[in-house]
C-alpha cells in the first residue's frame, strides 16, 4: 500500500533524476567505486554458469549502469524503473536499446521500460521473462518490499536467482535505536547537489531475513563487501532463490 513516504519517495526519483545520473556517471558515490559496483557484477556472474546470453531483469535500474555492465558480459538485460527521466537516460546511454526491441528474444542486449514495482506485482505480462537473474541494486527503498520480491521470484526461470544489494544495516545504524523505520536521505555526501531529499525504509538484518521469507525466497549466500582500506561494510548483498527449489 502506498503511504505518504512512498509517494514522496517516487517523486524524488523524478526530481533527482539528473543529479542521480550525474552522480552515478561521474563517480560521485564513493562506496560504489570502493566496491559495491564490482560486488554486484561479481555476484551476478557467480550466480550463473555464464552471463553470456543470460536473460536478466534489472529492477529499479535507474540510469542503467548495471544493465550496461551486465550487457558488456554478454547478458540480455531488461531494465525497469518508475522514473521516466531515468529510463530516458538509460536508453540514451545504450544506443542499441529501444522501447521496441525485445531483450528476451535476443534482438537487443539492453532494453529499458518505465514500470513501477506495483505494476510488476499486479501485471504478470509486464517484464514477463522468464529470467535467469533478477537483480535489485539499492532499489528496495519502500516499507513492504515482500510483494516486489515475490513478483521478481515469479519471473525466474528454473534455477534462477534474485540478487539484492542494499545498505548494510550495521553501517548506518548510528547512535539511535537499532529498529526498522523510515529515514531521510539528504544526499549531502554525494558531491553533486540534489534538489529533493528521499525517504527510505531502514531495515534491520533480522527484518531483511523475515522479508525474504515472506516473499518466498531463501538465502543462498550473504556477502558483506568491505571498504578496501577501512574494512568497514560497504553493503549487504543477498543471493536468493525461491523456497522449495531444491
Ligand atoms: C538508489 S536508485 C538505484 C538505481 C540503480 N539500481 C543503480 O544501481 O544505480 C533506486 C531506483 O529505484 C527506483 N524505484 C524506487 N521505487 C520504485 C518503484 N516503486 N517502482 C519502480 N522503481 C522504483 C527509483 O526510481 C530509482 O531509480
Amino acid at each position: 500500500m502506498t503511504n505518504a513516504h512512498e509517494t514522496r519517495l517516487a517523486r524524488s526519483w523524478e526530481d533527482n533524476a539528473d543529479a542521480w545520473t550525474a552522480a552515478v556517471r561521474e563517480g560521485a558515490i564513493a562506496s560504489r567505486g570502493a566496491g559495491t559496483d564490482a560486488a554486484i557484477v561479481a555476484a551476478c556472474a557467480a550466480a550463473l554458469p555464464s552471463l553470456d546470453d543470460a536473460p536478466v531483469l534489472d529492477v529499479g535500474c535507474g540510469e542503467g549502469w548495471l544493465a550496461r555492465a551486465l550487457a558488456a558480459h554478454g547478458a540480455r538485460v531488461l531494465g525497469v524503473d518508475a522514473s521516466a527521466p531515468l529510463v530516458a537516460a538509460a536508453r540514451a546511454a545504450a544506443p542499441e536499446a529501444s522501447a521496441e526491441a525485445d531483450g528476451a528474444s535476443g534482438r537487443s542486449r539492453m532494453r529499458f521500460e518505465v514500470a513501477t514495482y506495483e505494476t510488476l506485482v499486479a501485471d504478470p505480462t509486464c517484464a514477463a521473462g522468464p529470467f535467469a537473474l533478477v537483480v535489485l541494486n539499492f532499489a528496495l527503498l519502500a516499507e513492504d518490499a515482500a510483494p516486489t520480491l515475490s513478483a521478481c521470484a515469479r519471473r525466474l526461470a528454473p534455477g534462477g536467482r534474485v540478487i539484492v544489494q542494499t545498505v548494510h544495516p550495521w553501517a548506518v545504524v548510528g547512535d539511535g535505536p537499532y529498529a526498522s523505520g523510515w529515514r531521510e536521505e539528504t544526499f549531502a555526501t554525494f558531491a553533486v547537489p540534489f534538489p529533493a531529499t528521499m525517504p527510505w525504509f531502514f531495515r534491520t538484518l533480522a527484518d531483511w531475513h523475515a522479508m525474504l521469507d515472506a516473499a518466498g525466497l531463501r538465502l543462498v549466500r550473504l556477502h558483506e563487501p568491505l571498504h578496501p582500506e577501512t574494512r568497514r561494510p560497504l553493503s549487504l548483498l543477498l543471493v536468493t532463490e525461491p523456497i522449495g527449489t531444491r
